[in-house]
């Protein structure tokens, strides 16, 4: 696919044609816009998107075709209409709309699209940050998807709230095999592989990581919700050095809240076995892990160990990472106070605040380019949306849509201010 046919497919013509956007493809697939700024001392930001997306396929219950973009009732359905064509249409769009207008930006800023974030970006976003690299590139901030504004998910929460996530949790893939000398099963030994396994996997999941709540970025989310709860849950969640252990308890017992909580431990492949009558030689298990930002992925390791607590057991790393750095998102921090303003120039009644991403983006691998990484896009999640995610019936608004132009149409002006917002934190207001 050369850059000439990429052009044909899409509708930003400007984008293509203006002298103050270079177009690159990266590793045959992603996609590098840079953008020119007119003072070259503003450092500049990036805004990531990715373009690959989960299967889809009819059959399992669509209301219309996955990959039609049927309009239904204002909405549009399609695979990728929520993770992550949309957030990506309206970045080129609002740039498209920008150039059109006449808009030279005074910083300049990227544009990166991988083509691999579902299976982990090694392809896409590792080659852009790799070709930023090679031109020794920093960032102020870089911008992808993650987080969105929440509208009646969070039970008790008054109003919508726009989480912007600061970071994200680490993830680790443990193996867990035992072997044996395989034997006939008319004379078994009093454990074999399969059980010994067993027991250990049981181990793991009647010893959760420990609780860990308020210790991450999850306290700062809850600290700057607490006033749109009301009592008693405004007054607990304003005082999380006194309530934190006991919110933590309340919050481990739903598996979309516990995830807040710990480091949580997936079994998620158990495989031994071929024949009836053999022992089987050979038993092995996955679990995988998603790494509390209080945490480690080398004390994860050490606590597998000893609640394993069986050296018949091999443990092995297939992959992990450790929780990623956490941004900043004080009243100083550019790129939060940034996209809290745009978030609000739009929609004026939502309450921002900073959040945490349970899963992993693209953006993971820009680290080492900037200290501050946020993940957001202005998408409306109301109650049933988070099962469309990956799931059936994704769809966006037309309204939200327009909406989510209009957010990077404003942000990308937004980073030409010369300063910063007034602080008005709502923190510790009772
Ligand atoms: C790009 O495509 C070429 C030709 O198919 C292939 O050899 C190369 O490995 C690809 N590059 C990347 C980074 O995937
Ligand atoms: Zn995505």
């Amino acid at each position: 696919l050369s850059s000439k046919d990429f052009e044909s497919f899409i509708s930003f013509p400007t984008v293509f044609s203006s002298s103050l956007v270079r177009h690159e493809l990266v590793a045959n697939y992603s996609h590098l816009f840079s953008v020119q700024g007119s003072q070259p001392d503003l450092v500049p930001y990036l805004l990531l998107a990715h373009i690959d997306v989960v299967p889809a396929s009819e059959s399992d219950g669509w209301e219309a075709p996955p990959f039609s973009a049927k309009e239904i009732d204002g909405f549009i359905y399609g695979r990728g209409t929520i993770d992550d064509k949309s957030p990506l249409m309206g970045i080129l769009q609002a740039l498209e709309y920008l150039l059109i207008k006449g808009y030279a930006p005074r910083r300049g800023f990227y544009i990166g699209l991988g083509h691999d974030e579902e299976v982990s970006g090694y392809k896409g976003a590792m080659n852009i940050v790799r070709v930023l690299k090679q031109r020794s590139v920093q960032l102020s901030f870089v911008l992808d998807e993650g987080l969105a504004v929440l509208d009646g998910v969070i039970s008790g929460l008054e109003g919508p709230a726009a989480l912007i996530g600061i970071s994200e949790k680490g993830s680790a893939t443990v193996k867990l095999s035992v072997s044996m000398l395989p034997g006939h099963s008319s004379m078994p030994p009093s454990e074999s592989s399969i059980g010994i396994l067993a027991a250990a996997v049981k181990r793991l999941e009647e010893n959760p990581m420990p609780r860990l709540f308020g210790h991450g970025p999850e306290r700062g989310t809850f600290e700057h919700l607490a006033h749109k709860f009301g009592l008693p849950m405004k007054f607990i969640m304003s005082n999380l050095w006194l309530f934190a252990p006991l919110l933590g308890r309340v919050l481990e017992r739903k598996p979309d809240t516990n995830a807040f909580v710990r480091t949580t431990t997936a079994v998620t492949m158990f495989n031994a076995g071929v024949k009836v009558n053999i022992i089987p030689a050979l038993a092995e298990a996955y679990v995988n892990l998603r790494i509390h930002s209080a945490q480690s992925l080398q004390e994860v390791l050490d606590l597998i160990q000893s609640t394993v607590g069986d050296q018949r057991v091999k443990i092995e790393l297939v992959n992990g990472f450790d929780p990623l750095p956490v941004s900043s998102a004080d009243e100083k921090s550019f790129g939060f106070q940034i996209i809290k303003k745009t978030v609000l120039d739009i929609f004026p009644t939502v309450t921002v605040a900073p959040g945490i991403c349970i899963g992993n983006t693209d953006s993971r691998h820009f680290k080492d380019l900037t200290n501050d990484i946020y993940r957001f896009a202005p998408v409306w999640f109301k109650p049933g949306d988070a099962q469309r995610f990956h799931g059936i019936n994704e769809r966006i608004s037309k309204k939200n849509y327009e909406e989510l132009i209009e957010f990077y149409f404003s942000l990308i002006q937004n980073c030409d201010i010369q300063k910063l917002p007034e602080p008005h934190s709502s923190v510790h207001e009772l």
